[in-house]
């Protein structure tokens, strides 16, 4: 696939379904979580055979904190399962992990595993894929504002040098390019506070499926589609 012209230097996806995809298996909704592991895997193979230099997965939202406990419980036991069992592969892989998002509210161990694996990947030059965990774009940009604010306080900035670009680097994602392909699975027509000002002109590619049912496959369909798109930013 490598020889495909005009590879999206950044995809980022929502990868939503997998109570749905549970349900409909006569499962508990753990279980689709699980699945949905399986499905993560397949969504970093197929952007290493592409070429894609970063993959941003929202993994869970500020508003998922809001879930049963022992969902939420769960879902964290399965991050940490999924990154101690992940390490290995990554590091085979070169690929660097990052995170996004308010990280100090994930439990201590979780956020000591996430630590430790974004530490052991640091030097991995491929793929950046980062997951967002507790994350909300509303929150990212408040705190964005926050520190701008605070730079004003201290004489550091004036507010007429306030630009875009100064903007953006006061995002979680400061170091990484804009996503050009943003992806969603189980046919949900919504952003659900994922990279307000960063999708500002990706390409959006939605899948009726669940996400525990994406595969590879999937991500080569997403990006010939965006291949097809053709890309204004408001020109002609
Ligand atoms: C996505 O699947 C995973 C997370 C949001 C953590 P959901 O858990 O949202 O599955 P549905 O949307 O209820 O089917
Ligand atoms: C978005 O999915 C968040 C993640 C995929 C982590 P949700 O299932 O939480 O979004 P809504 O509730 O359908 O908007
Ligand atoms: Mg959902």
């Amino acid at each position: 696939m490598n020889q495909l012209p005009d590879i999206p230097k950044h995809i980022a996806i929502i990868m939503d379904g997998n109570g749905r995809w549970a349900k409909m298996h006569g499962l508990p909704r753990a279980q689709g979580h699980r699945a949905g592991a399986e499905s993560v895997r397949e969504a970093i193979d197929a952007c290493k055979e592409l070429g894609v230099e970063y993959l941003t997965l929202y993994a869970f939202s500020s508003e998922n904190w809001n879930r049963p406990e022992a969902e939420v419980a769960g879902l964290m036991l399965l991050l940490e399962k999924f990154l101690t069992s992940k390490l290995d592969d990554l590091m085979k892989q070169n690929v660097r992990l990052h995170a996004i998002g308010q990280l100090d509210r994930l439990p201590a161990s979780t956020l000591a595993i996430l630590n430790d694996v974004i530490d052991k990947t640091n030097n991995n030059s491929s793929l950046t894929l980062t997951l967002a965990l507790s994350y909300g774009s509303r929150e990212e940009i408040t705190s964005a504002t926050k520190r701008i604010a605070e730079k004003i306080k201290d004489g550091l900035l004036q507010p007429d040098q306030i630009t875009n670009e100064i903007v953006s680097q006061h995002l979680y994602t400061a170091e990484m390019p804009d996503p050009d392909l943003l992806i969603r699975t189980s046919g949900e027509m919504r952003v659900s506070n994922f990279l307000l000002w960063q999708i500002s002109y990706a390409e959006i590619v939605i899948f009726d499926k669940f996400w525990p049912e994406f595969r590879q496959g999937d991500v080569f369909a997403a990006v010939a589609e965006y291949q097809k798109r053709h890309r204004r930013y408001g020109g002609v």
